[in-house]
This record gives structure tokens, C-alpha cells and sequence, in this order.
């Protein structure tokens, strides 16, 4: 393992006792950046670092399911680890998924040969939310805590943090009601309409057990934590405000008084750019439609903003990787950005590519 720029500053303890060193690391450019302070470039990071576009990932996950490397957390520090290693990213997001909550909550699920996520009994009636459970995730998740404990023991030295995270309160829901991924999520659209009084009471049973697994990951040591609301985009702006963003917004609330810094991802997220920011979110993480100086526009100047590079320009050659990377930064401007993706990274970019975006980052003055 190679362990890049780490130049600790050894200071004498305030405290009585003599012979006791501290050492004080540098704070994690990804969290001086999130906490809004001067940056001399964006911290670089990719949604979905940890995954198939790694040989070394598929190296691991070819001798073992999805659920295994989920739940074995030797393994998930492991894959967590190899995009710090091999592409320098400035932070770790913890290898997870935002399903294993409803395993938790009593909505088992399992990825099928395919490797889309399958609900065997989903939800369909005010009776079965009425059968579900509280998450307790420090014993039904305590495999995430685990693999956050050994990433973060790795990594605090390097100072590079750790990110945790889940999926939001409505995204979380569509996956329970569907039993698996869609485009149009039309029988939870109808079971909203249909059964409004239900459809709010799953929101705050999720909503319950996302903000005990996200303080759960902030004990194990995660140091700011991602919301994903990747389908909120499905619905009318109007329709998340009334129905969905309550619930966004009070998971959001109850982590920030943790003093955690979180980040609200959507896709689909430009006409719901106000209710985003309206969540009070530390950053907004916003999909790849609109570039990032209009974003700032209509948001303002208080969040920060990631992302939002377009996925599909990482199959375009490096140098014009390396262009579009260093013009979404110089548009935007260095301070409070986190350069990221739109969305997840692609299973089939060339990992060269992946390496071009985040070097034209990194390189950046
Ligand atoms: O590197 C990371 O970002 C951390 C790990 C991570 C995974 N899933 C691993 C994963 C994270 C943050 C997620 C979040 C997630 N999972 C989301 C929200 C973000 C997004 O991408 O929109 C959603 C909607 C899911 C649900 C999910 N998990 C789907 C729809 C699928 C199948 C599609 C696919 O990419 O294969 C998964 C499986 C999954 N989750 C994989 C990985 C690396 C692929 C599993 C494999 O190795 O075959």
C-alpha cells in the first residue's frame, strides 16, 4: 500500500502530561472543502468508486456474491480501499448498498444473475408497512460499522475520510414497493396516489431507520455521509415538496446534529434544485444536465456543490476527458466544489479514463 503526501505536524499536548505526542493531521481537503474553507483545488472523488470498472474489483468479486462482499468486512474494506490506492481519489465511500437497510427493516432482498436487485415480497399493502421492524443496525448492520472501522483505521493516518451513506427516505421506498429497478417506478407512483396515508407512513419508518444507520456509520467513523435520492427525480417538484421532502429534510436535520457534515444526492435533479436546497444539505450533489455555474445560479451561494461530470464522457479519450474536467472546474470556480460525477461510474470505462478525470482534478491550478 502506498501512502502519498502525509506530512503530520507533531505538536506537544496542551495537557499536563509531558511525554504524551500528539499528532495532528491535516484536515482531509474533502472535508475542508465540504466545511466551505479555502481550497487551492476540488477534492475528487466518483460515485460508485468501488466497482467493476476495477480489474482488481472484479478480481475479488468473481470468487464470491454481491452479498457476500456486502457482508464480509475484510472484503468491503478491501474493494473500499483500491480506489484510494489506485487512482489517489480524496476520499472512501464505504462499500454498501443503500438495500441492505431494508434487509434490516424486515423487506429481505437478493441481486439476481443479472445483478438487479430483487424483492421477493414488496410492498403492496398499509399491512405489510405495518409489519415492519426497526433497522437496530448495530446488530442487523453491524458488518457496515465493521468495514467502516477498518477503512477508517487505514485511512485517518493518510487523512483521507470516509464516507458513509444511504438511500433517501422516497428512493428507498420505490425499491420497496417495486421489488426492483425501473424506469418509470409506475406502481409506486400509482400506490402513492392510491394509498397516500401508507406511502407516508413507509417514508417515516425509512426515514427512521436512515438516520440510525447513518449515526451508526458516524460512530464507526465515517466523517460525512451521503444521502441518495436517485429516482426523487421521477416526481414533480411541486409533488417531492409536499409528499417526499419532509422526510428528506428531517433525516438531514437529525444528522447535521451529529456535526456531520451530509450531501444530498438526486438524479433528475435540476427542476428540483430549490427543494434541494431547501433541505439545508452541506452540499448538493446534482446530476449532469445542467453545468455546474447555472446550478450555482439558481442555488445560491451557501451549499457546496459535486459532481457533475456526464458518466458517458469518461468512454471519451483521456485529453478530452482532461479538457471537459478542467472547464466544469473553471466555470464553477475551485471553492466550494467537489468534483465528482453526474452519477455512478460506468461497470465498462476503461479504468484510464476514470485515472484521466481524476488527475485533471488533482493537477488543477
Ligand atoms: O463505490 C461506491 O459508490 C460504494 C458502493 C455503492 C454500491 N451501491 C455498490 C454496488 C453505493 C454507494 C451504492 C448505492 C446504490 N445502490 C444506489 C444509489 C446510487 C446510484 O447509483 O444511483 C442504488 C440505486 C443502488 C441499488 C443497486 N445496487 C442497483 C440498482 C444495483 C444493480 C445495478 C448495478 O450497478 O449492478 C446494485 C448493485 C451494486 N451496488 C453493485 C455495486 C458495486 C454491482 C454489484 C456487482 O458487483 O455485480
Amino acid at each position: 500500500m502506498t501512502i502519498t503526501s502525509f506530512s503530520p505536524t507533531v505538536a506537544r499536548s496542551k495537557r499536563k502530561d509531558k511525554n504524551l505526542l500528539m499528532i495532528e493531521l491535516p484536515e482531509p481537503l474533502f472535508l475542508k472543502a465540504l466545511n466551505k474553507q479555502a481550497v487551492s483545488r476540488p477534492p475528487v472523488w466518483m460515485m460508485r468508486q468501488a466497482g467493476r470498472y476495477l480489474p482488481e474489483y472484479r478480481a475479488v468479486r468473481s470468487k464470491i456474491t454481491f452479498e457476500t462482499l456486502c457482508t464480509t468486512p475484510d472484503l468491503a474494506a478491501e474493494v473500499t480501499l483500491q480506489p484510494v490506492d489506485l487512482l489517489g481519489v480524496d476520499a472512501a465511500v464505504i462499500f454498501s448498498d443503500i438495500l441492505v437497510i431494508l434487509g434490516a427493516i424486515g423487506v429481505p432482498f437478493y441481486f439476481d444473475l443479472e445483478g438487479g436487485p430483487r424483492i421477493s415480497q414488496p410492498i403492496r399493502s398499509a399491512s405489510d408497512i405495518d409489519k415492519l421492524v426497526p433497522a437496530e443496525p448495530p446488530s442487523k448492520l453491524a458488518y457496515v460499522g465493521e468495514a467502516i472501522r477498518k477503512v477508517d483505521a487505514i485511512l485517518r493516518p493518510r487523512s483521507v475520510p470516509v464516507i458513509g451513506f444511504a438511500g433517501a427516505p422516497f428512493t428507498l421506498a420505490a425499491y420497496a414497493i417495486e421489488g426492483k429497478t425501473s424506469r418509470e417506478f409506475a406502481i409506486t407512483r400509482r400506490f402513492l396516489i392510491e394509498q397516500p396515508e401508507a406511502f407516508s407512513k413507509l417514508l417515516s419508518h425509512l426515514a427512521e431507520a436512515i438516520i440510525a444507520h447513518l449515526h451508526f456509520q458516524i460512530k464507526s467513523g465515517a466523517r460525512a455521509v451521503q444521502l441518495f435520492d436517485t429516482w426523487g427525480g421521477i416526481m414533480s417538484s411541486p409533488e417531492y415538496r409536499q409528499i417526499v421532502y419532509p422526510h428528506t429534510k428531517h433525516v438531514i436535520t437529525e444528522i447535521q446534529k451529529a456535526g456531520v457534515p451530509i450531501i444530498l444526492y438526486m438524479n433528475g435533479s435540476t427542476p428540483h434544485l430549490n427543494n434541494m436546497l431547501e433541505t439545508g444539505a452541506d452540499g448538493l450533489s446534482v446530476d449532469w444536465r445542467m453545468p455546474l455555474d447555472q446550478v450555482r445560479q439558481i442555488v445560491g451561494s451557501a451549499p457546496v456543490l459535486q459532481g457533475n461530470l456526464d458518466p458517458t464522457l469518461l468512454y471519451s479519450k483521456p485529453e478530452v476527458i482532461e479538457r471537459k474536467t478542467r472547464k466544469m472546474i473553471t466555470d464553477h470556480g475551485v471553492s466550494k466544489l467537489i468534483a465528482n460525477l453526474g452519477h455512478g461510474i460506468l461497470p465498462d470505462v476503461p479504468v484510464e479514463h476514470a485515472r484521466a478525470f481524476i488527475d485533471a482534478v488533482k493537477n488543477y491550478s
